[in-house]
């Protein structure tokens, strides 16, 4: 077992804006601006694409946890960093670098569980819907309030609410931009388990390694095809996920696994 603790490289000589820690199998990355509830600027933003990179890059990382350190996982895109902005072709320009870095997560290959305690809010629970899958503690609440700012949610709010919860609920909380329980979120499929406030760390890392412990290129082979597939009419996404089974068969982990059903022995997988 591995084990690792360390600050991301500081941006503009402070602290590190994205932590990074490795245990076991899996890499959590924390988003470390606690005296603004890790409001994202663009060098925040910037240091968590680097941390994927970096997670991408480690073969010994199965899977990520996302997080937020202090009092939240995130209160959303930075307020005064928008306020800087001026005219349409400068507010086109951040928004085109934001989305730069969620797209990296959504791109991103391997299982990430998002850890969330404390306001999952604004681009916070657009950060958080990036994830594969979401662990809230059990007073967490989650919303996106940007209508109450005169805005809307623009790093996929709005598409990612709609797919997940329907147009009219979507709409609902979306024209609200009311914060919802973590309960209240469970019941709406937007996080898969709500546990006390002081498990949501364990339980998300204990869910991810989880996974991580599963045949390496079946998990990501299985993420790609669902996230892949559901951008896809059906019979394309069908088409999608054959090929990706003919690969995997082809694979030695893909072999190992069904000559070891049949010689009654545990697989041992590695990843090719
Ligand atoms: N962007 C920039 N700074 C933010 C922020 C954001 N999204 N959210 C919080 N902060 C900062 C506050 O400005 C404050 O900074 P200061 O101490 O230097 O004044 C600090 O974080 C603490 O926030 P504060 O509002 O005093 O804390 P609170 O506990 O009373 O309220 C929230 C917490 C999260 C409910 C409140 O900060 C909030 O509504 N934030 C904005 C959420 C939002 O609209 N997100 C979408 C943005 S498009």
């Amino acid at each position: 077992m591995r084990a690792a603790s360390e600050a991301g490289e500081p941006s503009q000589g402070g602290e590190a804006l994205v932590l990074w820690h490795v245990d076991g199998p899996v890499a959590r990355i924390t988003l470390n601006r606690p005296d603004k509830y890790n409001a994202l600027n663009l060098p925040l933003l910037q240091e968590l694409s680097r941390a994927l990179d970096r997670a991408e890059a480690d073969d010994g990382v199965g899977a990520v946890v996302l997080a937020g350190a202090g009092r939240a996982f995130c209160a959303g895109a930075d307020i005064a960093e928008m306020a800087g902005l001026s005219g349409l072709a400068e507010a086109e320009r951040w928004v085109a670098a934001r989305a730069e870095h969620f797209q990296r997560l959504a791109r991103f290959p391997k299982p990430v569980v998002a850890a969330l305690h404390g306001f999952a809010l604004g681009g916070g629970l657009e950060l958080a819907l990036q994830a594969d899958l979401r662990v809230a503690g059990e007073s967490a609440q989650l919303g996106q309030p940007e209508v109450l700012l005169g805005l809307l949610p623009g790093a996929g709010g709005t598409q990612r609410l709609a797919r997940l919860l329907g147009p009219a609920r979507a709409l609902e909380w979306l024209w609200s931009g009311q914060r919802m329980t973590a309960r209240q979120a469970l019941e709406l499929g937007l996080v898969q388990r709500v546990v006390p406030d002081g498990e949501v760390l364990a339980q998300a890392h204990e869910l991810a390694a989880r996974i991580a412990r599963q045949a390496p290129l079946a998990v990501r082979f299985i993420k790609r095809c669902v996230w892949e597939g559901l951008e896809m009419p059906l019979a394309q996404g069908l088409a999608l996920e054959r090929q990706a089974f003919a690969q995997l068969l082809a694979t030695r982990d893909g072999q190992e696994g069904v000559r070891a059903f049949l010689e009654r022995r545990q697989p041992q997988f590695q990843g090719r």
